[in-house]
């Protein structure tokens, strides 16, 4: 996920114009590592309306939504599964790891349900007054251990969480 210093991953009208190239750079070559980006349904229609999904060919896409329609992308499935559901499906699928991509209601749902066992944040410099959070306000709480923190381009800073369990 890319964060603003303050927790931010949009501003409230959802514009991302905070997050940079190097970003959007590590962003794909992870996505395409992993062959799949599991999203909500609203990250999805942001993304779609933006054109940036021609930058994601060929990587699986589970979109979550509670109103699951027929995909005329193949390589794109709308599901309304849990997400240990989903964890399976992609396992049966034949994928090794599951990349979730957000945003705040995905990512506390996912986290929530204790699937989750890295997090990857990429902090940019920056501070965004109004937006919506990396997580949307569930009740759950979970520690973390820091795996690993890196200086990237543009005074950014790469840190890598793993799920205390
Ligand atoms: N900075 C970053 O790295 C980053 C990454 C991703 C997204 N974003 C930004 O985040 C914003 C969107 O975040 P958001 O929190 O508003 O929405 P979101 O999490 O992308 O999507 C929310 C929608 O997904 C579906 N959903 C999520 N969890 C579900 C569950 N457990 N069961 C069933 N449906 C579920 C629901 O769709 P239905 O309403 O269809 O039921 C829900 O309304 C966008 O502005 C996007 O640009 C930023």
């Amino acid at each position: 996920m890319a964060v603003t210093v303050n927790g931010m991953i949009a501003k409230s009208n959802g514009n991302v114009d905070f997050v940079s190239k190097a970003n959007w750079r590590l962003f794909i070559r992870e996505a395409r590592l992993a062959g799949n980006m599991v999203m909500g349904r609203r990250t999805y229609d942001g993304m779609k309306r933006a054109g940036e999904l021609k930058r994601f060919r060929g990587v699986r896409i589970i979109v979550v939504t509670s109103k699951p329609r027929r995909s005329t992308d193949p390589n794109v499935l709308f599901t309304s599964l849990k997400p240990l559901g989903i964890v399976k499906l992609l396992e049966k699928e034949g994928f090794k790891e599951a990349l979730v991509t957000g945003g705040g209601i995905l990512n506390a749902s996912f986290m929530k349900s204790g699937v989750i066992d890295d997090l990857f944040l990429y902090v940019e410099p920056v501070v965004i007054g109004s937006g919506i959070g990396l997580f949307s306000r569930e009740g759950f709480d979970t520690r973390l251990r820091l795996a690993g923190a890196k200086k990237m381009p543009g005074e950014a800073i790469l840190l890598h969480y793993r799920v205390d369990r």
